[in-house]
């Protein structure tokens, strides 16, 4: 996969807005080190960073190109590249954080309590995943996707929802901790400018499968999804676009 920071950056704003409310609602005094999961360009790290000047953060993602823009941004904090899903912390943080990562990532059955477990006591696992995949957009690619032309490259690279109902990740962690608090919210992210679902969703959802394609390839499948998408979401009179989109939050305090 190849995450592109300024494709991602298009709605930065917008993509913040969950960093910043997960963040709003951690109930911790001043931990002494957290990791961000999935900083991407470091946007969410900033937010950490004002909250807890003090704090010793570490930003972790796999993409070199979101660590070189995150670096820049802040030179100061100590990023690194690593795969979460083989992750492991030593010493255990006083905070996890990962805003809009972990959806990406399989088998949470065992993840979820392997993060939970690199969190120090006293401390907590803050998470913000997507739970929309039933939206149009995705059924939408989807039936792209399983379509000719693209069908024998593509249809591989879908994956079933991959964020299961809330009550999952509770039963998973809640005999480690003493307090989860849990939520969903419905966005409606108001996008400006032409084709905006579509740029939107080619900073994220379509990431793995315009990589599985090539030049020729891409641009028919982005033309094939611009006509359904513009369908599904049309452009209001005053140029912009809503996507709802529905999240799901939770912090485990261990
Ligand atoms: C949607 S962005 C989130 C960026 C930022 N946290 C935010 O709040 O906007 C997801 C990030 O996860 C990273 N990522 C995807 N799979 C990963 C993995 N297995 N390990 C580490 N990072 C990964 C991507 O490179 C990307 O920067």
């Amino acid at each position: 996969m190849s995450w592109d920071p300024a494709q991602y950056g298009l709605f930065l704003d917008q993509r913040t807005r969950p960093a910043a409310d997960l963040l709003a609602h951690i109930r911790l005094e001043a931990p002494a080190r957290i990791a961000d999961l999935g900083c991407g360009p470091g946007n969410s790290t900033a937010l950490l960073a004002k909250r807890w000047p003090k704090a010793a953060i570490t930003g972790i993602d796999s993409s070199q190109a979101m660590l070189e823009k995150a670096r820049e941004s802040a030179p100061d904090i100590d990023w690194q590249c690593a795969d979460i899903a083989q992750w492991r912390a030593d010493p255990p943080f006083a905070l996890i954080y990962s805003n809009a990562l972990l959806h990406w990532l399989d088998n949470h059955a065992v993840l979820f309590p392997r993060l939970l477990s690199s969190v120090a006591k006293g401390g907590a696992l803050a998470v913000q995943m997507p739970r929309n995949f039933d939206a149009p957009s995705h059924r939408i690619i989807a039936a792209v996707a399983q379509s000719a032309p693209f069908r024998a490259k593509l249809s591989g690279r879908l994956r079933e929802a991959p964020v299961a109902d809330p009550d999952y990740y509770y039963q998973l962690l809640a005999a480690d901790c003493h307090l989860i608090d849990m939520w969903e919210t419905s966005y409606l992210h108001v996008l400006e400018g032409e084709d905006a679902v579509l740029n939107w969703i080619k900073g994220t959802a379509l990431v793995p499968l315009l990589a599985a394609l090539d030049a020729g390839e891409q641009n028919d499948f982005i033309c094939e999804l611009a006509a359904r998408l513009a369908a599904a979401y049309p452009r209001r009179e005053d140029g912009k676009t809503l996507l709802p989109f529905k999240r799901l939050f939770f912090i485990a305090y261990r």
